[in-house]
């Protein structure tokens, strides 16, 4: 039937038709919250290139989770930056480290009332501020997989509820699962960065964390973006070893592998909407070139209607207010 019997212009014509046959929804219990934590206390220093957001003290740290809690987000994902690094990152695998300390302060707060994700990276705690141990002049895969495991039991032991492991490395889901299996944790899902590409739009987070690369990038170990038939391998093996929900990252550039990865998996998805995808908007909004909130909720709307369950994003609060309002 076409034209002028159809007219789909009928159904767009007022606000509750309109809602009635939205296809798409966003709900705060979609989001989650980064977070960066740092050593010392009642300290507070602005990221700048990530306006609103800070690297925190763990007092400050735990303050910002209830307010993330009282707008309705029930999850943060944390990153940590440690007092000191070192070459392998055995500085983030510690009881005392500053994520661990962090998680234990949050859970002691909020108990089971928030849900903390836990990345696992090695390269906020290294010198050279690659994702894992150097061996002549590259990331050596095995040797870092052996420390993503450690880091990752240790998270658990503090209390994580995820472990997110998003170093790119092979066979880390595998062993993260062996060893949190082992020690008792085999209860505690994997969130898998499992296609996640060599992004220049992680720059304000490398910025945020203090991890960018001292020489060379990541392109050995994180995806190239022309490919998206790797990127379905790279989830197939993430799912084999134990992957419980996978990631695609960064959002907004890679929706087609959103799409791509529901129409071929089974499991639920999470996207993240990295920091230059927040930085653009922002950066935009202040010289009042778009409107904000729009650009901000039509973004988040795009990444649900790919196929993306969970939405990791530095809007999740400001999101979760206008959702509270409509
Ligand atoms: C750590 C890590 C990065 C991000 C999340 N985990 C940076 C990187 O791979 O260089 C990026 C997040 C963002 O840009 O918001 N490996």
């Amino acid at each position: 039937m076409s034209f002028p019997i159809t007219r789909l212009r009928r159904l767009r014509k007022n606000p509750i038709l309109r809602g009635m046959i939205s296809e798409t929804t966003i709900s705060a219990d979609d989001l989650i919250m980064p977070l960066f934590v740092c050593p010392g206390t009642n300290i507070n220093n602005p990221i700048s290139s990530m306006p609103g957001n800070s690297q925190l003290s763990i007092d400050l740290l735990v303050e910002e989770c209830a307010k993330i809690l009282a707008v309705g987000v029930k999850s943060v994902l944390l990153f940590g930056i440690p007092e000191s690094k070192d070459e392998t990152g055995e500085v983030a695998c510690g009881h005392n480290s500053i994520v661990q300390k962090a998680i234990r302060a949050i859970k002691e707060r909020f108990g089971n009332d928030i849900l903390i994700v836990a990345d696992v990276c090695n390269c906020e705690y290294t010198t050279h501020g690659h994702c894992g141990t150097i061996v002549d002049g590259d990331v050596d895969n095995d040797l870092t997989v052996v420390t993503l495991a450690k880091q990752s039991l240790s998270l658990a032991q503090a209390g994580a509820d995820v472990i997110a492991p998003s170093d790119m490395m092979d066979g880390r889901v595998k062993k993260i699962r062996e060893i949190l299996d082992e020690n008792g944790f085999s209860q505690t899902p994997i969130m898998a960065y499992s296609a996640k590409y060599a992004s220049g739009f992680y720059g304000p987070f490398r910025e945020a964390a203090e991890s960018a690369p001292k020489f060379g990038d990541r392109r050995s170990y994180q995806m190239n973006p022309a490919n998206s038939d790797e990127a379905m391998r790279e989830i197939a093996l993430d799912i084999e070893e134990g992957a419980d929900i996978v990631m695609v990252k960064p959002a907004m550039s890679y929706l087609d592998i959103i799409r791509r990865t529901k129409d071929t998996f089974n499991i639920p998805i999470a996207a993240y909407s990295v920091s230059g995808e927040f930085s653009m908007v922002k950066a935009a909004a202040a010289n009042g070139w778009i409107d904000e909130e729009r650009i901000m909720m039509e973004i988040a709307m795009s990444i649900k209607r790919a196929g993306a369950d969970i939405i990791i994003t530095y809007y999740a609060k400001e999101i979760a207010e206008v959702l509270n309002r409509k």
